[in-house]
């Protein structure tokens, strides 16, 4: 059974318009596990960072402006193979393109107020997890339903 960790961060735009619940409760509800939860207040250091790989776009000054206009919730979510099963969940990063049923195309119009990020690979989630998250905020417990959820792992 190949259970991992995921990095998901909901954005200043799910704060203002009172998604926060609706947005948790859809990971909930597909049997993810939330481990960490917390308000952060985005840097820009942190920022810098966490979206390295758009530094030389147009558009990065204004993503980090956008990202610290408030603080973001973030979670960290653990499930079988949960990095793909919530890259799914949250659709492509346009959310006029993103398939409908996902939490982009379903709650959102607009980039970058696309509601959410989420970890996109083993590699990404493990640092994710690490700069945003220390080792005591993260939580390892049993629920009554991982037996439904996780069932055999198949
Ligand atoms: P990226 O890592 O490419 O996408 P994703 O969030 O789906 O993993 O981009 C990070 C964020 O940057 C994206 O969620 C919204 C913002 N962004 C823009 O504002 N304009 C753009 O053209 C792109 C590609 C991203």
């Amino acid at each position: 059974m190949n259970v991992q960790r995921s990095l998901v961060l909901i954005k200043p735009d799910g704060l203002q318009r009172d998604l926060l619940g609706e947005v948790i409760g859809r990971f909930e509800r597909k049997g993810l596990k939330i481990v960490g939860l917390k308000l952060i207040r985005l840097t820009e250091s942190m920022l810098d960072e966490h979206y390295a790989h758009l530094a030389d776009k147009p558009f990065f000054a204004s993503i980090k402006e956008f990202m610290m206009q408030t603080p973001v919730v973030g979670i960290v979510f653990e499930g079988i193979d949960a990095i793909e099963a919530i890259r799914k969940l949250i659709g492509s990063t346009n959310p006029r393109q993103a398939d409908a049923g996902t939490i982009r195309a379903d709650l959102a119009m607009n980039v970058p107020s696309n509601l959410v990020h989420a970890s996109d690979s083993v590699e990404n989630a493990t640092v994710e997890v690490k700069r945003f998250f220390k080792d005591e905020e993260l939580f390892q417990y049993e629920k009554i339903t991982d037996r439904y959820v996780f069932g055999e792992g198949v």
